[in-house]
């Protein structure tokens, strides 16, 4: 038997997991809040996982920490706090529940392991990786240091607790700039996204921002040609594009933002026409809530967040696997990088 049709006959056992239409019925609230993409069939697949996570949620004494990027089920089913990745980081920091379950990718249950180390932090899926936080090393800030020497280093919340504690603050994408900003000197390293990096360039010109190569696979894909194509074809079309993109990409963009940024730009404005230029579920999440705004893509679907699901989440609260650990001496110092970001956030916004 392979692991996953073990786990699923060990579910089986326990839990009534079969497709319903009762149990659709008895959750048709949830589902109005996406029924827009998630048609019936498929939601009295989902049902049966939502009732059963949400009443084992309870039971141990948990609470689910999603990011924008998850699929509807999960938003909207099953999630008691949903955000982007200052939003969950904040939101970590606040938790009561003695379990905290993070659907999103790894470097965000470290990030709540660091600001919670005396909870447990489960990851329903330990493979859901990130191709920024798989591109620098501890060594690799160390090489960066040794070329700029006295600049500040600024990472991104996209990397391993072992980067941010060779760090001296975090950002996340909705406060890179005024971060950045904070920070002494003419000089200012970022790591490790290089579009990030450029981005916020040009909204604090009177720093010299010197950056690491990285990548994200999911935005790296759009490009500035296919964003004027698309606006030659359809004038009327309001384009949003997350700072991840390269700059040319953005600088085609109406709107450019975090991903909870992206959402209150579009709720706020109510386009009649909106093309999100990031992860495919983000327009899934939203388009019930806004029925006047037609989405019209295109997305990219990050692989690794979308290796969470509510088979996953649902094993994870019933084993209690696999909990998150950061060694401590490592995360007493990115808990200094992350903890100093959230100051500074909360001291621009004032
Ligand atoms: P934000 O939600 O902070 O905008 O980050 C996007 C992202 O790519 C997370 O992996
Ligand atoms: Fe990483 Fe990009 Fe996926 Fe976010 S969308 S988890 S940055 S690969």
């Amino acid at each position: 038997m392979t692991a996953t049709a073990a786990l699923r006959a060990e579910l089986a056992r326990h839990y009534d997991l079969a497709p319903s239409l009762q149990a659709a019925e008895a959750t048709r609230d949830i589902h109005a809040k996406m029924a827009r993409v998630v048609p019936l069939a498929d939601w009295a697949r989902h049902a049966p996982y939502v009732i059963a996570i949400n009443k084992l949620k309870a039971e141990r004494d948990a609470v689910i920490l999603a990011h924008n990027y998850m699929t509807p089920d999960i938003y909207h089913g099953i999630a008691d706090v949903v955000g982007d990745s200052l939003q969950l980081a904040i939101e970590a920091t606040k938790v009561r529940a003695q379990v905290i379950v993070q659907c999103g990718v790894h470097f965000m249950a470290e990030t709540s392991k660091i600001l919670n180390p005396a909870k447990t932090v489960l990851m329903p899926d330990m493979g859901a990786g990130c191709s920024l936080a798989e591109s620098i090393t501890p060594e690799g800030i160390a090489q960066m240091r040794a070329r700029f020497p006295g600049a500040a280093v600024v990472s991104y919340v996209n990397t391993t607790a072992a980067v941010k504690a060779a760090s001296d603050v975090c950002c996340t994408s909705s406060n890179a700039a005024q971060i950045v900003a904070a920070m002494p000197g003419d000089t200012v390293i970022m790591t490790p996204d290089q579009y990030l990096a450029q981005n916020v360039a040009k909204q604090v010109p009177h720093k010299r921002i010197v950056w690491w190569e990285g990548s994200c696979i999911v935005h790296e894909r759009f490009t500035a040609a296919d964003l004027r194509d698309f606006r030659a074809f359809q004038p009327d079309t309001t384009i949003i594009a997350h700072p991840e993109c390269p700059p040319d990409v953005v600088a085609e963009a109406d709107f450019s933002g975090s991903t909870s940024g992206i959402i209150e730009f579009v709720e706020r404005h109510r386009p009649a026409k909106a093309l999100l230029v990031t992860e495919c579920s983000m327009a899934s999440n939203i388009a019930d809530a806004l029925p006047e705004v037609e989405f019209v893509g295109p997305c990219n679907m990050c692989p690794y967040m979308k290796m969470i699901t509510l088979e996953k989440v649902l094993w994870s609260l019933h084993s209690m696997t696999t909990p998150v650990e950061v060694e401590d001496s490592v995360a007493a110092k990115a808990r200094v990088a992350v903890e100093r970001m959230i100051a500074l956030s909360r001291k621009a916004a004032a």
